[in-house]
């Protein structure tokens, strides 16, 4: 289903009560909570309500554990603009999630180990029972993680090449498309597709095409986020600039 909320704060919300149920259910059944996360402007809201939730209502990450859909690559962990750097500032320093529970592809490995890496990945995911919950955002090329076009729904994780509409995007960010880096690891179609549950959330008029794209186009290899069509448990959250093309 789609959901077209007021604003990013209203998604944000919703999100989070979503995310914060389940983890107490899971929690009073005496079972860890799997959360695939994403990085970027989107999720930023919903992590500062569940921070707000951790401090005012009792929210505890103890038995929850994490895998994040991306990391440029080459990309040291201390970068300014890493995604490791930005999940421990956005979300993980201001909650009590345990250290080792967090996941993040490495973008600071030799090359030749890439690949292996990137199974260990996914067998990780799977030895946790594989991922309960996964919040999504969208990019302009309709990538999910990133899944750019030509991305099949079996694809797994790996090292990718970065569309350049994505590079342009990301210029501002670090000073200049030159300093953008070429590649990235990602989590894959496959791996997304396995989460049980998908949360996937666009806000802006910059966002509105892709989204017609994504929920009515057509599903085929050229805009990843079509796959989602065949999932059986993904809701669209969009606010009103984003659903502004949709029929
Ligand atoms: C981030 C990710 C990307 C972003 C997408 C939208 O981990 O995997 O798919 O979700 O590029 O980015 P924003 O939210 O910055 O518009």
């Amino acid at each position: 289903p789609t959901l077209v909320l007021a604003d990013h704060d209203a998604i944000a919300r919703e999100v989070a009560n979503r995310i914060d149920a389940l983890i107490r259910e899971r929690q009073a059944a005496g079972q860890r909570t799997v959360l695939g996360l994403a990085t970027g402007s989107t999720p930023i809201g919903v992590y500062r309500e569940l921070i707000r939730r951790h401090r005012d209502e009792g929210l505890s990450f103890r038995d929850v554990v994490t895998f994040n859909l991306d990391e440029y690559y080459p990309m040291a962990k201390d970068s300014i603009h890493s995604y490791h750097r930005y999940m421990w500032e956005n979300l993980f320093a201001h909650i009590d999630i345990d250290p080792k529970n967090v996941h993040i592809p490495p973008g600071d490995i030799p090359r030749e180990e890439v690949s292996e890496a990137c199974a260990e990945y996914e067998a990780e995911i799977r030895r946790m029972g594989g991922i309960d919950f996964q919040l999504l955002g969208i990019g302009k090329t309709g990538h999910i993680g990133f899944n750019e076009p030509g991305s099949g729904a079996d694809s797994r994780t790996r090292l990718v090449h970065l569309d350049n509409i994505t590079r342009k995007d990301a210029a501002a960010d670090f000073f200049g498309e030159e300093n953008v880096p070429r590649e990235a690891v990602t989590m894959g179609v496959a791996t997304i597709l396995d989460a049980k549950e998908i949360a996937i959330l666009a806000t802006g008029e910059h966002k509105a095409a892709i989204v017609r794209r994504a929920v009515e186009g057509e599903i085929d290899h050229a805009v990843a986020a079509t796959f989602l069509q065949r999932h059986p448990a993904t809701t669209f959250f969009v606010d009103e600039p984003a659903a502004a093309d949709l029929t």
